[in-house]
């Protein structure tokens, strides 16, 4: 699936050789590793320092140097203060209690012209997951996600004046 959300972000050409990525709720990296050998710099950010500490294992194995790690729960503190090309977030936002505030949260870390890439579950049953614990949604289903991204252009990729008046002009793509 990694490898498929990926491709999918680099074929809508959101990926340029000079640029950082953040990847938001990064994991085990498998996102951000596919990031690593197309962009300058990736900064994966997660709460979780189990996963954080399995990334930085397969970091030093492999001799990634263009990769760094921010321990982060974006629930509860600020946005780092970044401004990127490409924030790029997969398979995180059904554990988040509020979706609309982190989005918002991740639009203030955009460069202009920058965009965020979403990709998560449609909504399902509930059977994905075995253990529900952190579970939050039942996936996403297409009206809350214009409502969620309302102020978002995705096809004319146009302004997030909505969602942060610190980008001027910067877009949302999804890919669920
Ligand atoms: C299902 S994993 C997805 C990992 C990776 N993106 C992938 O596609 O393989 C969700 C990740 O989001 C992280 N996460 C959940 N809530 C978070 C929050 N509030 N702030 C930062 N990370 C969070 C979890 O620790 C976990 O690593």
């Amino acid at each position: 699936m990694a490898r498929g959300i990926v491709a999918m972000i680099r074929a809508q050409a959101l990926v340029r050789a000079e640029m950082t990525a953040v990847d938001f709720g990064c994991g085990t990296g498998l996102i951000a590793l596919g990031l690593a050998e197309h962009v300058r710099r990736v900064i994966g950010i997660d709460s979780s320092e189990g996963m954080l500490s399995v990334l930085n294992e397969k970091l030093r194995l492999a001799g990634i140097r263009n990769m760094e790690m921010l321990r982060l729960d974006l629930e509860q503190a600020p946005a780092p203060e970044l401004r990127v090309g490409l924030v790029v977030s997969a398979m995180t936002l059904h554990h988040l209690a509020d979706v609309p505030a982190v989005l918002s949260k991740l639009a203030t870390m955009l460069a202009p012209g920058g965009y965020i890439a979403l990709a998560d579950l449609v909504t399902e049953d509930g059977s994905f997951h075995g253990d529900m614990t952190s579970v939050q949604h039942l996936g996403f289903d297409p009206a809350w996600r214009r409502a969620c991204c309302a102020g978002w252009d995705s096809r004319t990729c146009i302004a997030a004046s909505r969602m942060s008046s610190n980008v001027a002009s910067s877009s949302i793509r999804y890919f669920w």
